[in-house]
């Protein structure tokens, strides 16, 4: 039977992401838009981006949160950029991301003393291979595979080198130990339902430290420099960009922000994406005909949740074809470099009543690509 009931939002990409319930543009806090960025006001609203999001997400002491250009790859590259090579990387790579990430230390910066431990679709790398005497780098959420790092325990309290992490579909939907993660990298446009264009990095002391005493053998381009004279620049992290921000683009953020303070903070944002993923799998517990691309439900995604079907690959395209036609979901397929299948965003701006009404529409599409 044909489903009765519709999701009342059908956007459930994986980036950009949904907006938030209730998101209404004019209600953005525009009277930045037409000011320098480097006006007071300009300056304050930046600055109110880096304290309020290190107070969101409960930061340690210490910890420096800036906005770079180039979304989370701007951010992810600069810091890689700007401090590997002072010890041996290792890099832990499972799904597209994670394998740039690991291709870029090798063939761009050309790193001479590299381990890469790789996974294919669906499974984690061996975490406990990392060397605490190393950098450690990876994504906590692979976002075209639907597997993410479960914990940080793998991480050496203790460790000498540092731990960069891209966490861009883990911030505020997943809890992150701080004091294991050196770098952090992330974009709005994810979990926040923001918009896209500016990437956040987020810095402990040790990584600051890092920044101040070594100097890459390469030439860092202004875009990813973060030091000036051999000490941080400090500004970044106060609200002063290296470059032009849009400050549309900030008034839509610290919307989001003002949205997640509302509902009660990081802990609530991070229980939306939890019971979203509890309808997938509900669902998928009661269906035997689709199933998590994660092979483990403790490394399964709460963010991008990537599932496969007993269909062929043009099966799964007629299907994501007849949802988006029928107006129910769109942008849910696979990643192009992942295995054929759905891909769901169950970040915190989806409704887990939209889900819902989701799941039975997924069954009437699979019925109808079968029957012809
Ligand atoms: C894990 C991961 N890293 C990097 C990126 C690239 O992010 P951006 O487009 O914000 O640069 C994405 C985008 O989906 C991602 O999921």
């Amino acid at each position: 039977m044909k489903p009765l009931v519709k999701p009342g939002n059908a956007n459930f990409s994986s980036g950009p992401c949904s907006k938030r319930p209730g998101y209404d543009v004019s209600r953005l806090q525009l009277n930045t838009l037409g000011r320098s960025h480097r006006s007071s006001l300009g300056k304050s609203v930046l600055g109110q981006v880096c304290q309020k999001t290190a107070a969101a997400l409960e930061l340690p002491p210490g910890y420096r949160v800036g906005v770079v250009p180039a979304s989370d790859t701007g951010a992810f590259e600069m810091a890689m950029w700007s401090l590997l090579g002072a010890r041996p990387v290792d890099v832990f790579s499972w799904e597209s991301f994670g394998k740039d990430w690991a291709s870029d230390i090798t063939q761009q910066l050309k790193l001479p003393s590299v381990r890469s431990f790789a996974a294919e679709y669906g499974k984690l790398p061996d975490l406990s291979q990392a060397d605490p005497q190393h950098d450690i780098v990876f994504t906590w959420n692979g976002t075209t595979s639907g597997v993410r790092v479960p914990d940080g325990n793998w991480i050496a309290a203790d460790r000498a080198g540092l731990t960069l992490c891209d966490a861009t579909s883990a911030v505020f939907a997943m809890p992150l130990p701080w004091d294991k993660l050196d770098v952090v990298t992330w974009s709005w446009q994810k979990v926040l339902g923001g918009e896209g264009a500016h990437g956040m990095l987020i810095l402990s002391p040790r990584a600051v430290e890092r920044l101040e005493h070594y100097m890459p053998p390469w030439p860092v381009p202004k875009i990813f420099r973060l030091t000036r004279g051999g000490k941080l620049i400090e500004g970044i992290f106060q609200g002063e960009t290296i470059n032009t921000p849009s400050m549309l683009c900030v008034a839509d953020y610290l919307d989001a922000l003002a949205w997640v303070e509302r509902i009660g903070g990081v802990r609530e944002t991070m229980a939306r994406s939890q019971r979203n993923l509890g309808v997938i799998e509900d669902f998928v517990a009661g269906h035997e005909w689709i199933h998590f691309l994660a092979a483990e439900p403790a490394q399964r995604s709460n963010t991008s949740v990537c599932l496969t079907l007993d269909l062929g690959a043009e099966q799964v395209k007629a299907m994501i074809k007849l949802l988006e036609i029928e107006g129910v979901a769109f942008d849910i397929g696979s990643y192009w470099d992942a295995p054929a299948g759905l891909r769901i965003w169950c970040g915190a701006t989806v409704e887990a009543t939209d889900l819902q009404a989701l799941m039975p529409w997924i069954e009437w599409t699979r019925q109808q690509v079968l029957t012809g």
